[in-house]
């Protein structure tokens, strides 16, 4: 089975192609490294052993895309091409809707060209806006997004919703993926931004290597177990097998939209993730308390059941691996 995967070098891409390359499918990949590197592309084959057909160039660019399909018989589509940080999608929104929306607009157009009616797609927590009840099921309410990236996964939502309506030969996974962290134990590919990191996890770990001095953390007068904030971090490697089970479930699905929250169903706060992060690996993380960070909610976790039961999947690796590996994975200059 062919599965064209976009944006396959960024952090869940890369780690999912490997899964779907040890399972057998045939990976075609496409990536413009405006979040990745090439050198991922071998370290994917240095841990399969196998190669990605890749191809190089922007998921807007619809004659690419149309290149892509006229070569290659694909079967499914795993898109994970987006910009996904949160701050700047606020200075810059035109960048963002272009990237997160117009590019699966044009992704679709040309699946509907070649007959290509099975998609995966990456969603988030974040279109769940403020939880009214946590855990959070997937009948919760969504909308209320503060910024322009997580208003961009709730319009496509909306998009891949309508395009079920209008064809019911479409077979649609949406995964809102909770808070992803860790990296391949290989210590080959993980979590590796440009500039300076936004999420907590890889800027803990540059300040235990020591390239950066200090994480703030941001705000300690939640109402939460500690004061700071609660999330559902989610080991990588869990979550990129979670995509196999997609992928098989839409295998065996007679069309229509799935949506899955994908997490552990357990809440971390920031200082829990301090202290299990310096247990571990025996480092020293500095930290200061800080004010709050704009847009943040104070808790945020999964109830993912659905998933469980209907994907035949869970999440089996806990803090200490996903520390463990992240660390790791940060100590190796890639
Ligand atoms: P990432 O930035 O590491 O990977 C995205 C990849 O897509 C990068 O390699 C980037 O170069 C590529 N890309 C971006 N725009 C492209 C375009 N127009 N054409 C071709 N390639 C393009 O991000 P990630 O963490 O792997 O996230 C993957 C998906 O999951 C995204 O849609 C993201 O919004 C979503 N998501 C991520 C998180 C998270 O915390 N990592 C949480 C929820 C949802
Ligand atoms: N935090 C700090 N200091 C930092 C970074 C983060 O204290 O330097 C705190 C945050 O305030 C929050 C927690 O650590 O309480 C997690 O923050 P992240 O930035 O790692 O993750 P978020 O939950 O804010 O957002 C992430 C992704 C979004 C996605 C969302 C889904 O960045 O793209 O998970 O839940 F939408």
């Amino acid at each position: 089975m062919k599965i064209f995967v976009t944006g396959c070098c960024g952090y869940i891409g890369s780690h999912t192609c490997v899964e779907l390359l040890e399972k057998g499918y045939e990976v075609i990949g496409l990536d413009n490294f405006s979040n990745s590197k090439r050198s991922v592309l071998d370290r994917i084959k240095q841990i399969t052993n196998k190669e990605i057909k890749f191809y190089e160039g922007d998921m807007l660019d619809r004659n690419m895309l149309k290149k892509i399909f006229t070569e290659n018989d694909i079967d499914m589509v795993i898109d994970f091409a987006a910009y996904k940080a949160v701050g700047d999608s606020v200075k810059k929104p035109v960048e963002y809707y272009t990237n997160n929306v117009s590019s699966v607009l044009t992704l679709l157009s040309v699946m509907q060209e070649y007959n290509v009616k099975s998609l995966v797609f990456s969603s988030s927590a974040t279109v769940y806006g403020v939880p009214k009840i946590v855990p959070i099921t997937e009948e919760a309410e969504i909308g209320g997004t503060t910024n322009p990236y997580g208003t961009s996964k709730l319009y496509v939502e909306g998009i891949l919703k309508d395009l079920c309506i209008s064809d019911p030969e479409f077979k649609i996974c949406v995964f809102r993926y909770f808070n992803p962290v860790g990296a391949h134990q290989s210590g080959l590919i993980g979590e590796d931004p440009n500039g300076i990191p936004a999420n907590l996890m890889p800027f803990i770990s540059k300040v235990a290597t020591g390239e950066l001095e200090c994480l703030s953390v941001f705000g300690n007068d939640y109402d939460t177990k500690d004061g700071t904030g609660v999330r559902d971090y989610i080991h990588i490697v869990d979550l990129a097998k979670a995509h196999i089970s997609g992928v098989e479930k839409l295998n065996n699905s007679d069309g229509g939209l799935l949506i899955y929250n994908l997490g552990t169903g357990v809440g971390y706060s920031v200082l829990e993730m301090i202290k299990a992060f310096e247990r571990v690996n025996n480092v020293k993380v500095n930290y200061k308390i800080a004010p709050r960070r704009e847009g943040d909610i104070a808790e945020c976790f999964a109830d993912s059941t659905k998933a469980n039961k209907e994907l035949n999947w869970k999440a089996e690796l806990g803090l200490d691996e996903m520390c463990r590996d992240a660390y790791n994975f940060s100590l190796k200059k890639y």
